[in-house]
């Protein structure tokens, strides 16, 4: 693993200006008095994903609805949650992006057992973090979140921030058959070695895109939080007529700005929050497309103003930004240096002859086999005990992670217990104050990350295009 780093340390005092304030973040629950409840009771159920005037779909449901309840949590509070299982195999939910204790961290074999069927797990953790976070399991994840098994976590600020409406849309993409139920075939060589289970429907909040109109008002000013819970599907959003802008990234806050044409790419397990000013014109209505893929660009939603006078003659003026959160500040002169080579895939992305595989080494072309590897090695599946950490970090150290993408495939990049703050891609430095649990990596970009060590444990380190991670883009380390 040699890199040289001095283009980024070079750049110390940018980054050290940037950091937010420290605290210690990892409250442990001290008394049950007081915290925030919720049941989930996971289980099979139906939805109507395709129209209310079709069939309805077979789908794995939490507490029966699709996608799960949006549970809304406070930022520093005692929350606890208890799953029950009743499907007829494991599972396990993982807290997407919040910085938790690792034994609630939801990963079966390296964090917890599984949660048979019929048994529970109370999940308690306080969230030091406000923001836009999600739900999923973390077992058999590729058919239990393509089954329709994930939901929206809102860790609210401490004070109110200045939007008319705060409203969610959770991104879920559908593999569905001509009968209208989920397509089989979960899992396949060719889905797992190039784009992932990428499906034929998009829902937002559960309903098709094509019938998710929202109502708005001219002058109003909406928060808009987006989570893309595909398998494997990149969005890249446009808003006809309206400027986004960009207050938040995977929960965290970042300095406000506009994206680059105004597009914001979203992809698997990424959320962003934007900050709408609502100034279309009233009876009007505008469409929200995504056009990530070559030729296939659709409307995921439709904007519809009402016809009526504009809330208010200006957009709202009290500031956009968010209030930061409580992440430790780098030491990136003390930085401990490690490196993630990303290989495999098909087409020109480096072959996987001589590859020592942990687990999964199987015939090639046969389910559960490595198409993928993190540095040589493939770990493949959801999560076992036993797999040797990739590296260890000293706990309170600062580790500056480089992620070089040697394939010829787009790979959302996920980091479990920890947010990482995004120094530079390809060489250039990357502005905003972006810190991000799930980064996304073009084909061959390199990118370089920072982020303190400062919760303890086994932590995992995978592609969220689900397909990838089952076939080996998956790794451990460990914080000691
Ligand atoms: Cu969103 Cu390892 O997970
Ligand atoms: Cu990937």
């Amino acid at each position: 693993m040699k890199t040289n780093f001095n283009h980024v340390l070079s750049r110390r005092g940018f980054v050290q200006a940037l950091a937010g304030t420290a605290a210690s973040a990892f409250l442990r629950p001290a008394s049950a008095a007081g915290a925030d409840e919720h049941q989930i009771r996971i289980a099979r159920g139906t939805a109507r994903l395709t129209g209310a005037e079709n069939p309805s779909t077979a789908v794995w449901t939490y507490n029966g609805a699709v996608p799960g309840p949006m549970l809304r949590l406070r930022q520093g509070k005692l929350a606890r949650i208890i799953v029950e299982n009743g499907l007829d195999e494991d599972t396990t939910v993982h807290w997407h992006g919040i910085r938790l204790q690792n034994a609630m961290d939801g990963v079966p074999g390296l964090t917890q057992p599984p949660i048979r069927p019929g048994e529970r797990f109370t999940y308690e953790f306080t969230p030091p973090d406000a923001g836009t976070y999600w739900y999923h399991p973390h077992a058999d994840s590729l058919v239990q979140i393509g089954r329709g098994l994930a939901g929206a976590l809102v860790v609210e600020e401490a004070e109110p921030v200045a939007a008319d409406r705060d409203l969610l849309w959770l991104l879920q993409d559908w593999r569905l058959s001509s009968d209208g139920q989920i397509a089989a075939g979960f899992g396949n060589m060719m889905d797992a070695a190039m784009s992932g289970r990428v499906g034929n429907l998009i829902t937002v909040n559960g309903s098709p895109a094509a019938a998710t109109d929202v109502q708005v008002r001219a002058g109003e000013r909406i928060r808009l939080r987006l989570a893309n819970a595909s398998l494997a599907r990149i969005m890249a959003l446009r808003f006809e007529g309206h400027r986004p802008i960009v207050v938040a990234v995977d929960g965290q806050p970042c300095d406000p700005h506009e994206t680059q044409g105004g597009r914001l790419l979203l992809a698997p397990a990424m959320r962003v929050d934007v900050v709408l000013a609502m100034q279309g014109d009233p009876g009007k209505r505008y469409t929200v497309v995504d056009d990530f893929y070559d030729g296939l660009a659709y409307t995921l939603a439709t904007l519809i103003y009402e016809n009526a006078t504009p809330l208010r003659a200006h957009p709202l003026d009290a500031p956009v930004g968010l209030p930061r959160n409580p992440l430790p500040v780098p030491d990136l002169a003390g930085a401990e240096r490690q490196e993630i080579v990303l290989q495999g895939g098909m087409m020109g992305g480096g072959k996987l002859k001589g590859v020592g595989g942990m687990m999964g080494m199987a015939t090639p072309g046969m389910n559960g086999s490595a198409a993928w590897a993190i540095n040589g090695m493939s770990m493949t599946g959801d999560g076992h005990a036993g797999m040797t950490p990739q590296f260890t970090v000293k706990r309170g150290a600062t580790c500056l992670l480089t992620m070089r993408n040697e394939t010829a495939w787009w790979h959302p990049m996920h980091i479990h217990g920890f947010s990482m703050l995004v120094l530079s891609r390809n060489g250039a430095p990357v502005p905003h104050r972006q810190w991000q649990d799930t980064v996304l990596l073009a084909p061959k970009d390199t990118i370089d990350c920072v982020f303190v060590a400062d919760n303890p444990g086994d932590w995992m380190l995978h592609c969220h295009i689900i397909d990838h991670q089952m076939a080996g883009l998956m790794t451990v380390f460990r914080v000691t």
